[in-house]
């Protein structure tokens, strides 16, 4: 891939076949100059069990010449989504339409450095069946943020998850999903908060929260500014973002 002026940034999708057909067909009208346009997709993005989403969504990206590269969320199947079928650490020169990036991925673009770091903790695990629904892989680890970390920072970061620094108006924990889960949760925050102090970004664009908004957060190593996307089904689940100045054009209008 050459280096884009604008790529598209899309949060959750989580298997929606239709959401998902239409609004590729909808960012290739509105970008109609890229070749191929890149959706950076920050995850829940949807391998699941016995789905043919990511093979449909693949051959139409590709009918469309679009690459998707998706930051892997929570809810997907680990075992399937990190095989070399889909798997990817060098997006720039990946000739596939569909691939996740492995945790840790880099590239280069327009002066900055990209990093992509997928994982989350489904908050309603407690309702889902292990190796069926949920996987434990979801999480991102210590070790994983420390290897992360010291491969030197990066101007900016790609996750599902996003760090305490930024302020979510996320209501009241349900009392279904437990205590444990709750503080699963706050603890991959708190992570995220240390990989981005670590790798110190510039800006950070994220899914996972099902809402979207925009807010500049300040760290230790100056500010940074948070995008976050909604889901599928509703506006604001993706944006036409410029690489170069780093604002959002477009952002996806309802259906
Ligand atoms: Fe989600």
């Amino acid at each position: 891939v050459a280096e884009p002026n604008r790529v598209v940034v899309a949060g959750d999708w989580h298997g929606n076949l239709n959401w998902a057909m239409s609004q590729l067909r909808v960012m290739r009208d509105l970008v109609p100059d890229e070749d191929p346009l890149v959706v950076i997709h920050c995850g829940d993005f949807g391998w699941w069990p016995n789905s043919s989403f990511p093979d449909h969504i693949a051959d139409l990206a590709a009918n469309l010449n679009v690459r998707i590269w998706v930051t892997p969320g929570n809810h997907e199947e680990y075992p399937v989504m990190h095989t070399p079928r889909w798997l990817s650490d060098d997006p720039v020169n990946d000739s596939r339409s569909l691939i996740a990036l492995k945790r840790g991925t880099r590239w280069f673009w327009c002066g900055r450095t990209w990093l992509s770091v997928g994982g989350a903790v489904s908050a309603d695990q407690t309702q889902r069946l292990l190796g069926r629904s949920w996987w434990p892989e979801e999480e991102l680890t210590d070790a994983e943020v420390e290897k992360i970390i010291s491969a030197g920072i990066a101007s900016v970061l790609v996750t599902h998850d996003v760090g305490t620094v930024a302020s979510l108006d996320l209501g009241p924990w349900p009392m279904g999903w437990g205590e444990v889960v709750r503080r699963r949760c706050v603890n991959h925050r708190k992570r995220m908060d240390w990989l981005a102090s670590g790798v110190q970004p510039r800006y950070w664009l994220h899914g996972h929260y099902h809402q979207f908004y925009q807010q500049t957060v300040k760290m230790l190593h100056g500010d940074v500014k948070v995008t976050g996307l909604s889901l599928d089904g509703c506006k604001m689940n993706w944006g036409v973002l410029n690489v170069e100045s780093m604002r959002f054009e477009i952002f996806s209008p309802v259906k």
